[in-house]
């Protein structure tokens, strides 16, 4: 399977990780986020979702998937029959990135640079919790975990198992969804989304 460029952490607990990471200055993002947003979850975890790094609303509330892609991530877990707070949900990126236009703080995309550096984080925090599975939602949490070789639309839906790693779901970013316009083609992939969610459900089993 693809190789993975993660290191391990000296942390034995996500919360001892979580305070070595409020001091992360990996990459440049901490300079303009309010703070850090760790991973949560409970530490018996049998699946960690993986988004891509926190919006504004994120930032501001210090937990992962608060906002608008989180509610939308919310719904379908429990369409999928997977309880969130049976999850560890984490992101590739920990620091909001964004660009100012006047009051409103827009997404940017974090870069293949900053996706790196992060996925330190993200490789501990996974070494720590042994998940039985861990789902990628959207390119950039596919990229942390497998490097530039995997592509989402070819993997979507499909169970990857990479050498000295746990298995991997791959999948789509809930905010995809909310950037359909045509409403026919959203409620498709809605659909090809809360499956994906389902065949997370059922692996734990
Ligand atoms: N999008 C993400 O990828 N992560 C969040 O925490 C919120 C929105």
């Amino acid at each position: 399977g693809p190789a993975l460029a993660l290191d391990v952490a000296e942390a034995e607990s996500i919360a001892e990780l979580r305070h070595q990471a409020e001091g992360c200055s990996r990459c440049d993002l901490y300079r303009n986020a309010t703070q850090i947003v760790f991973g949560e979850g409970p530490g018996k975890a049998e699946i960690v979702l993986v988004g891509e790094q926190p919006g504004d609303q994120e930032d501001v509330a210090g937990r992962p998937f608060v906002g608008p892609a989180g509610r939308l991530l919310d719904r379908c877990l429990e369409e999928a029959g997977l309880d969130r707070r049976r999850c560890y949900v984490t992101n590739a990126v920990k620091h909001f990135k964004f660009t100012q236009r006047g009051k409103r703080r827009l997404h940017a995309k974090p870069n293949a640079g900053e996706i790196k550096r992060c996925a330190w984080w993200l490789g501990a925090e996974i070494d720590i919790l042994k998940p039985k599975l861990v789902v990628t939602l959207g390119a950039s949490a596919l990229y942390a975990l497998l490097g530039p070789k995997a592509k989402l639309t070819p993997e979507r839906g499909h169970i990857l198992q990479p050498a000295n790693h746990p298995p991997v779901l791959v999948t789509i970013h809930p905010s995809y969804l909310l950037r359909i316009r045509n409403e026919v083609e959203q409620q498709r992939l809605r659909l090809d989304f809360v499956s994906d969610l389902h065949k997370a459900a059922e692996f734990r089993l």
